[in-house]
Parts: C-alpha cells; sequence; structure tokens
C-alpha cells in the first residue's frame, strides 16, 4: 500500500495504488483521456505484468520487489522542442536517489541509470501533444530495489549492491522528493542550462574512453555532448569528425 506524500509540492499529491496492473504507463494514460487527474498524480503497482520498455521492450520486475509506478505531468510551460529536459530531470532524479546509497551511479543516455556499471532503472516517457505544447507527460519509472535475481547479468538492484533489504514505502517517499525538487527546478526557466550541465556531468562516457557498437563494429569513442533534442554528440577513434546519435542509431558496449 502506497499512500501521497506530504513532503512535495507537486508529484505524489495524489497516489493511486493497484495491487496488480499490466502497465502503469497504460493505467496513466486511462486516467489523462478521461481527464481525471491532477497534475503529479503518481500510479504505482506492486505487480506490473505487462511492463513496456524503450523501443517496444518489456520490463520485468518480480512483484512486491521493486518500484513501478507513473508520474503523470502536464509541463506546457516547456517548448516540444525541449522535451529532453523531462528525461534529463528524471534522470537525475533517480540517479540522485540511488546516489545516495552507491556512489559510482551514472546516468546511460538517454535516461538509464547504471549502479556500479549495471542497470537498476529504466525510464519511459510518453507525452501528448496539443499544438505546440504538452497536454500530459507519463514518465514510467522502473527501480531495482529488492530484487535479488535477474535473467541477465548486467542488471541489478538497490539491495545487490548495498546489502540491505529496503522498505518499498520509504524508498518511493525518498524517490519522490527528488523528483519532486527536479521537476520545480524544470519550471523555472533560469535553471535550463544547470539541469543540462549536471546531467552531462553523471551522464557515462562523458569525456571518458568508453565502447560504442557503431554501423555493426565496435568502436572506441567518448562523448562529447548531448544536444537540446537529446541527441548524443560522439567523438569515435574510426571517424573524422564528431557525430550525432538519435535513439538506435548508436549502441553502447558493455565493458
Ligand atoms: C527501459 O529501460 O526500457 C524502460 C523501462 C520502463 C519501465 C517502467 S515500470 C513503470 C512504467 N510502466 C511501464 O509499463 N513501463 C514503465
Amino acid at each position: 500500500m502506497y499512500n501521497s506524500t506530504p513532503d512535495t509540492l507537486i508529484i505524489g499529491k495524489k497516489v493511486i495504488y493497484l495491487p496488480t496492473c499490466h502497465s502503469t504507463n497504460d493505467i496513466a494514460a486511462e486516467i489523462v483521456h478521461a481527464g481525471l487527474f491532477e497534475e503529479g498524480t503518481v500510479v504505482i503497482t506492486d505487480n506490473q505484468v505487462k511492463g513496456r520498455g524503450q523501443r517496444g521492450t518489456v520490463w520485468n520486475a518480480n512483484a512486491g520487489e521493486n518500484l513501478t509506478f507513473s508520474v503523470v505531468l502536464t509541463p506546457g510551460f516547456l517548448p516540444i522542442q525541449e522535451q529532453f529536459l523531462i528525461s534529463q530531470i528524471t534522470a537525475l532524479a533517480v540517479r540522485g536517489y540511488l546516489g545516495s546509497y552507491v556512489p559510482d551511479t551514472k546516468v546511460k543516455w538517454p535516461n538509464d541509470i547504471y549502479m556500479n556499471n549495471r542497470k537498476s532503472c529504466g525510464v519511459l516517457i510518453e507525452n501528448s501533444l496539443q499544438g505546440t505544447r504538452f497536454s500530459s507527460s507519463i514518465v514510467g519509472i522502473g527501480v531495482n530495489i529488492n530484487q535479488q535475481v535477474f535473467q541477465n547479468d548486467y542488471a541489478t538492484s538497490l539491495a545487490r549492491e548495498t546489502g540491505l533489504t529496503l522498505s518499498l514505502t520509504e524508498e518511493f517517499h525518498k524517490l519522490l522528493k527528488f523528483l519532486d525538487a527536479y521537476y520545480v527546478r524544470l519550471r523555472s526557466h533560469s535553471q535550463h542550462d544547470a539541469i543540462r550541465s549536471e546531467y552531462l556531468r553523471h551522464l557515462y562516457g562523458y569525456q571518458q574512453d568508453v565502447k560504442f557498437l557503431h554501423k555493426g563494429n565496435i568502436t572506441n569513442g567518448s562523448v562529447t555532448s548531448v544536444t537540446k533534442l537529446g541527441k548524443l554528440r560522439v567523438r569515435l577513434a574510426t571517424e573524422p569528425e564528431e557525430l550525432e546519435f538519435g535513439l538506435k542509431e548508436i549502441e553502447w558496449v558493455r565493458d
């Protein structure tokens, strides 16, 4: 059971808890379409049976061991060309939360969070537009908290990295505070450049030698920046000039 939080300004003032559901992003979308929501409403479940990941993938999380939830935002103040800022603040908020336990916590572009080089959180953001403005943004977050066993060896959880067993409700409230603080910053236009710099500071591969899969070959390179539209700029050892990539155009290769 998850309750609303008194400690935030916008996110989590209303929490809808479902013991089981298919996908919290889908439930949040239904609520948005019905017009029955206030900004910051959170849909959370203990057992998400059809979790969706980025690029049509599936998000699996053991029931009752992790946080799987979606936040409904209405960032009408943000020009749509700046929508990558929503990814950036979400990634930074989760990174800040997980980083309070594990120092080596990085954002892997666009918005995966890695602890000790293993994935511990995925984010799926689904925006709806009305003309040139956002009517809603559904921010779906899956954070591995107490799960110990994973299907692949590059996934991890807070419990695995710290040796602790954590209270899901307490961790949910801690994470909401980070999300709320970053969303409040996003609402202040003067914070946008600071958010972009902070994102770069925590970005895996930024000004560091890492490996990419590019055109079928594994190549060394480093991230030089991320554009306002959210494209990754990379200097590859095999290419004479810096290149810019969108989703699906380049892949990370694990060390
Ligand atoms: C990814 O890494 O591919 C993104 C995973 C996003 C998973 C979360 S869990 C809560 C929300 N509901 C979903 O169906 N997906 C997101």
